[in-house]
């Protein structure tokens, strides 16, 4: 007899440093996980999701990846934020033969087969950041991330690229991920210092409102020397006292304020499930569509074995909120619409350019050269 539902294990954190952008992690699943039922299921079968909370802990999720994998009878799971937390998980993912869905930007450098990465790698997104930074800040920078892979990485690909456009990189800083007030005061000391033109920031998590809040209390003008952010969202700028973060910038594949009829659909059942006031994020948005993805593959594979659905989904074209995104057969990651934004006084972010063309991913820089790879990846600029 056919099991009654699709069993699906969903792992992200509700507590812990990275727990409001994972909550809005767990609305976008959810939302998907009840469109999909309410319209019948799978195969009239309903997606039934298995659930706990990591805690923004990278040993937590690998325990938990392995309970749902062994204890659970789950194979494929959708989850994590931290780079730190996927890199626990996929072990468990590859020695029990699951398949895992990461929803998460992130540095890159990575292919599991057993692995779809759904949010941008560093050419869809770091590359247009710090290019348009530089032409319209400046090219003295300082870079801010939180202790740990994601932002090391992050920061070396900005730095390469930096300093083959002829600009400076005057110091790189680093903060706890459970960072409090005073991790960010050394921080100051070095702007007063160096006076960039720019910062770029790969802080995650709880630091993000301590970050803006110090740069705002020591005066610093945005219009002279903007945060450029990679992580910063609308499940950050929420909490933030009004103002703080107004004239800063962020690059990502989706905004709450994107205007396009899939975006408006998407932002309006979320907001009506989750409260108007909800913020919704760019990793929402990819937690949202990557369960939709599945379960078009799972219709069409007949089954959820992991090696049927890694197959169906190779090449997989699907409209998501952001734009009609592709699934690249050859590394897993995903073709997608890079996007910056600058948040006004509203706490809204107002979308200042846009690719207007899905942007291949490239997570190991294979172009011959990076001067090519910088090329190829800027060729789409519009704004
Ligand atoms: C991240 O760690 N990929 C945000």
């Amino acid at each position: 007899m056919n099991n009654p539902d699709w069993r699906i294990g969903i792992l992200f954190s509700e507590t812990g440093a990275t727990a409001a952008i994972e909550q809005t992690m767990i609305n976008g699943s959810m939302l998907a996980i009840e469109e999909i039922n309410s319209a019948g299921g799978v195969l009239g079968r309903p997606l039934k999701a298995v659930a706990y909370d990591p805690q923004s802990q990278a040993k937590k999720y690998r325990e938990f990846a392995a309970r749902m994998l062994v204890e659970d009878q789950v194979k494929i799971i959708f989850g994590a934020y931290m780079s730190s937390c996927r890199k626990a998980v996929l072990p468990e993912i590859e020695a029990h033969r699951g398949l895992f869905f990461y929803p998460t930007f992130y540095e890159g450098f990575e292919f599991s087969p057993r692995c779809f990465y759904t949010g941008a790698a560093p050419n869809q997104g770091a590359l247009q950041l710090a290019s348009y930074m530089m032409e319209n800040f400046g090219s003295n920078f300082v870079l801010i991330g939180s202790n740990y892979v994601y932002p090391y990485e992050y920061n070396r690909v900005v730095t390469d690229f930096v300093v083959q456009s002829k600009g400076k990189i005057l110091d790189e800083l680093y903060v706890p991920v459970e960072a409090k007030p005073e991790d960010f005061t050394r921080f100051i000391q070095r702007l007063q210092k160096l006076k960039p033109d720019v910062i770029v920031s790969s802080v995650v998590g709880i630091g993000v409102n301590y970050l803006y809040k110090a740069y705002a209390e020591a005066g610093f003008d945005p219009k002279t020397m903007p945060i450029a952010a990679a992580a910063t969202s609308e499940a950050d700028v929420v909490s933030m006292a009004p103002g703080t973060a107004a004239g800063h910038f962020t690059s990502t594949v989706f905004f709450e304020t994107l205007q396009t009829p899939a975006a408006r659909r998407f932002v309006a059942a979320y907001k009506a499930r989750f409260g108007a006031s909800a913020p919704v994020t760019a990793c929402a948005e990819a937690a949202y569509f990557e369960i939709l993805m599945y379960a078009k593959a799972l219709e069409i594979a007949g089954t959820d074995n992991p090696d049927a659905i890694i197959e169906t989904l190779k090449g997989m074209e699907f409209e998501a909120p952001q734009g009609r995104i592709r699934i690249d057969p050859t590394t897993h990651h995903t073709e997608l619409w890079p996007r910056l934004g600058k948040i006004n006084m509203d706490h809204q972010f107002e979308i200042v350019w846009e690719s207007d063309a899905r942007v291949k991913p490239d997570p190991y820089f294979v172009a011959p050269t990076f001067d090519d790879w910088s090329k190829l990846a800027l060729q789409h600029r519009k704004m």
